[in-house]
């Protein structure tokens, strides 16, 4: 999309993304599953890849972790400092491929699909590279995205509607390219137009296996949810734990490189 950059997304979302996705995953047991990860090494700080409006760094870090969130969108952050009150997310603006705080980490974690917010595989690859550089020894990378399902096309559907107000979404689907992008359009007789736009460069479980690879990183876990629901063929999405040293962590867990 012409004129998209790093920041188009949370620019755009920012004032209604606490609205609108507050509870689009389960923030409890997603940050159960973080802290969980993170405790073996209690000592070192986890990084938020996107951390948006802190809907999972700010609750992670009341419960006592250190918390470093990463995002290009200064709209974004502005809201996250609104809901922590308390000033316990440390907060960088910037890109969640180049210029990483250096860390080390205990975890490194990008949440609710959003790195595929990284728009090519290139610049998926860079990430896990950048990512790998800024873990400790026996830290984690934990990502969480959806399965993607072949399709291409277009697509107009109605998000919402009121008697002032109804948000559509368009969006286009390119296969080959394992692309997607779209608009939210609220249409208001008060507010007139306002787009909303989004682009995204999905990939497997499989291509991010291999990424990982190239970073040094295995998989540790797999899972299809966060309360560990066991992975399968037909998981609609999944969180993986990659570590450096490919250790295997929960003997009961998915699949291990
Ligand atoms: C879908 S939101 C997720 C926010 C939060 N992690 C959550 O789970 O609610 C994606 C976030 O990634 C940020 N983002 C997108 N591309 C980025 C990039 N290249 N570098 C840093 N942040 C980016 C956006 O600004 C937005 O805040």
């Amino acid at each position: 999309m012409d004129g998209y950059t790093n920041s188009t997304y949370g620019d755009a979302f920012a004032d209604v993304y606490d609205d609108w996705y507050h509870d689009v995953s389960d923030a409890e047991a997603t940050v159960d599953f973080i802290a969980e990860v993170a405790s073996e090494r209690a000592d070192l700080p986890v990084l938020e890849l996107g951390v948006g409006t802190g809907r999972l760094a700010v609750p992670l870090a009341a419960r006592g972790l250190q918390v470093v969130g990463v995002d290009a969108s200064a709209a974004m952050l502005a809201k996250l400092a609104d809901n922590d009150s308390s000033g316990l997310v440390i907060c960088h603006l910037g890109d969640m491929v180049d210029g990483l705080p250096a860390g080390p980490f205990a975890v490194v974690f990008v949440a609710f699909n959003t790195f595929f917010n990284l728009l090519d595989a290139a610049r998926q690859r860079a990430c896990f590279a950048a990512v790998a550089a800024c873990l400790s020894p026996d830290g984690a990378f934990v990502i969480e995205t959806f399965v993607p399902e072949p399709r291409s096309g277009s697509s107009v559907a109605v998000r919402s509607m009121t008697t002032d107000t109804v948000v559509l979404t368009v969006a286009t689907h390119d296969e080959a390219t394992q692309t997607a992008q779209g608009h939210y359009i609220s249409l208001s007789e008060a507010d007139g137009v306002r787009l909303r736009p989004w682009a995204i460069r999905y990939a497997t479980v499989e291509q991010l296996d291999e990424m990982a690879a190239l970073a040094g990183l295995g998989v540790s876990e797999r899972w299809e949810d966060p309360n560990h629901k066991e992975f399968t063929a037909d998981s609609p999405r999944h969180i993986t734990v990659y570590r450096t040293n490919h250790r295997r962590v929960r003997p009961e867990g998915g699949p291990t490189s």
